[in-house]
């Protein structure tokens, strides 16, 4: 989705720092990007494309001052062209905004300004911004009094940063949709997310809703809707700038996928204790919930369809929803603990569906990345997963890292037979994960398959959302038709798409009634001339029907599902390296989907 930059302080480097910051943003996705500097006047320049188109048009042009902001721009309110690109400007061209989100009364305050004689150059809802501005100037305003004022009569979600003619500093201010300022010993940052100024800084201040920040040469102050100060505490951010770049790896992706062992340990560390058997997840160990409701999207669904198969093993009613179905139509909830798994922790979709939650008296945990994110400040609590930033749109080290802070949560919060194997298991994750990332045959088999119509994905238990999640990464990077099911479901339909060009992934692993009947499945397949590929641990007789084996240790299933998944991420990767599709960037997706 959209990002925006902010500085102070950087003098003649200001330009630079801005559009360093936004190519630091491209992650979220964009399809336009502009930036603008004030001094005793604003100049901006902005353009559709993307940031290397930015620096073209910029390359031809001066543009001076010290203070100055820049967006990228994901299109809510009309197309990706030059004039819809932010920044926005009033009338005269002394003021400059950029704003995320959608300002839900734009209509009815455009037709205001339009009526009082205010000329509008774009579809979108931000321009109404710098014109109420303008006209809170124009009645006497001092320049922060001014956004002050425009932002008060903004309904919506917003983060919204603003420069103004003759006075050197950046307003900014957030009502659901994240602002985080970075500080400098000589300058001041603002930018929906850390990476946008990580080099400059590790010092970082998250906005709450409601809160307005001034950005000038003293430094930066917050206050709340009545112009009070707010005393805000200061975070150091934990991972370094090199974290955010790709370190030799040819993709983000496959750095990411590369990182897993680390951050499966940092999601483990200080929290399993395999000689007492028992999990520390701190106060969260104390919410005994009686029935559990999971709320997310896309990859995080899928982990959520393993925290709710966990739960029900323990013996506790849980059920994993669509956060984007909940949020319309909220289930009964009793005394459920509601767990929004969210990596950015600022899925629309998601927080709604929280929200919902939270209104009907629930009480509410956020699974998240992202601390200080919008879901972990509003839930009642938060477990961090704890897998360091993930820059590739794709999600891979933050599914492994999810799974795991799952079983944390169940362990922490129920009781099962065999929490120690469970304790085991994760104790050996990360090293397992480093033997599949050393040895997979991922690569061959992408080669061989690179050409298939399309590509199927099954497994039984928990290995049916890593068959979802199969699917999903290798539709969502490498364009090609791939779909996941519950093993058995297979022949109640989706077998007539089966044939000798679309490879079937069959995920097996014990030798228990579901591993035989996965087996079952696999005969199915093979008897309509599908190649099979089995990720698997040997233990079944699932390779003797298969024509590829990725092989996986034997572990507790709970683990063998991360191990699997592993396996997956590379046949997607692979194939959409072979394909030379855009990985990091796929087409039509967006890092942190923050609209509904
Ligand atoms: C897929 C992917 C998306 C996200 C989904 C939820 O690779 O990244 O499906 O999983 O948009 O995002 P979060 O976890 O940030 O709520």
């Amino acid at each position: 989705m959209c990002g925006i930059i902010g500085c102070v302080g950087r003098g003649d480097e200001t330009l630079d720092t801005l559009v360093h910051g936004l190519s630091k943003l491209e992650y979220r996705g964009y399809d336009s990007a502009g930036v603008a500097l004030s001094s005793d006047h604003v100049e901006i320049c902005k353009n559709s494309g993307k940031i290397d188109d930015l620096r073209e048009a910029l390359s031809d042009r001066t543009l001076s001052g010290s203070v100055g902001i820049g967006h990228t721009r994901w299109s809510t309110h009309g197309p990706p062209t030059d004039a819809n690109a932010h920044p926005h400007q009033d009338c005269h061209g002394d003021v400059a905004v950029v704003h995320n989100g959608i300002i839900e009364n734009y209509q009815s305050l455009r037709d205001e300004l339009v009526a009082a004689g205010h000329t509008f150059t774009s579809d979108t809802d931000t321009e109404v911004v710098p014109h109420l501005i303008e006209d809170a100037l124009e009645a006497g305003s001092d320049p922060e009094d001014a956004v002050r004022e425009a932002i008060s009569r903004l309904e919506g979600s917003y983060a919204v940063a603003a420069v103004v003619a003759g006075c050197d500093a950046v307003f900014a201010a957030r009502n659901d949709s994240p602002l985080v300022l970075g500080l400098a010993e000589d300058a001041t940052f603002l930018a929906s997310d850390v990476p946008a100024f990580r080099d400059f800084t590790d010092q970082v201040v998250y906005l709450a809703d409601g809160e307005f920040a001034r950005l000038d040469a003293d430094g930066w102050t917050v206050t709340d809707s009545d112009g009070s100060v707010v005393e805000k505490d200061v975070d150091t951010v934990e991972w370094d700038p090199e974290e955010t770049g790709k370190s030799g790896y040819e993709h983000y992706m496959l750095k990411e996928i590369h990182e897993q062992p680390r951050a499966l340990r940092q999601c483990l560390r200080g929290r399993v204790d395999e000689l007492s058997g028992t999990v520390d997840i701190g106060d969260l160990g104390d919410l005994s919930p009686t029935g559990v409701q999971f709320v997310a999207c896309g990859t995080s669904y899928h982990a959520a369809l393993h925290g709710a198969q966990l739960f029900r093993e323990a013996g506790i009613p849980s059920q994993a929803f669509l956060a984007s179905e909940y949020a319309t139509a909220t289930p009964p909830i009793g005394d459920a603990l509601v767990v929004g798994v969210t990596q950015s922790g600022e899925t629309a979709d998601t927080l709604s569906a929280l929200r919902a939650a939270r209104r009907r008296g629930a009480r509410t945990l956020a699974v998240t990345n992202v601390v200080g994110s919008t879901a972990a400040r509003e839930c009642d609590h938060a477990l961090y997963i704890r897998a360091g930033p993930e820059i590739g749109v794709a999600a891979t080290k933050t599914f492994a890292s999810q799974l795991a802070a799952l079983n944390l949560l169940a362990l922490g919060t129920s009781s099962t037979g065999d929490a120690r194997q469970v304790i085991s298991a994760l104790r050996d994750l990360p090293g397992h994960v480093q033997e599949i990332l050393d040895e997979s045959a991922a690569q061959e088999i992408a080669e061989i398959y690179q050409d298939a119509d399309a590509y199927f994905f099954i497994g039984r238990g928990y290995h049916e959302p890593v068959a979802l999640e199969g699917a999903l990464k290798m539709k969502e990077i490498t364009y090609k038709h791939a779909e996941g099911f519950a093993a058995g479901e297979l022949k109640h339909g989706p077998l007539a798409l089966v044939t000798e060009n679309t490879p079937v992934f069959a995920i097996v692993t014990g030798d228990d009634e579901r591993a035989r009947k996965t087996v079952g499945n696999v005969k199915e397949v093979e008897a309509r001339d599908a190649p099979v590929v089995a990720i698997t641990d040997g233990q079944s007789d699932v390779s003797r029907y298969a024509d590829h084996v990725l092989e996986l240790p034997e572990t507790h299933p709970r683990a063998a599902a991360v191990l699997a998944n592993i396996h997956l991420q590379l046949v997607s990767y692979h194939t959409a390296a072979l394909l030379g599709r855009n990985i990091d960037k796929p087409r039509n997706l967006a890092k942190s989907v923050t609209v509904e």
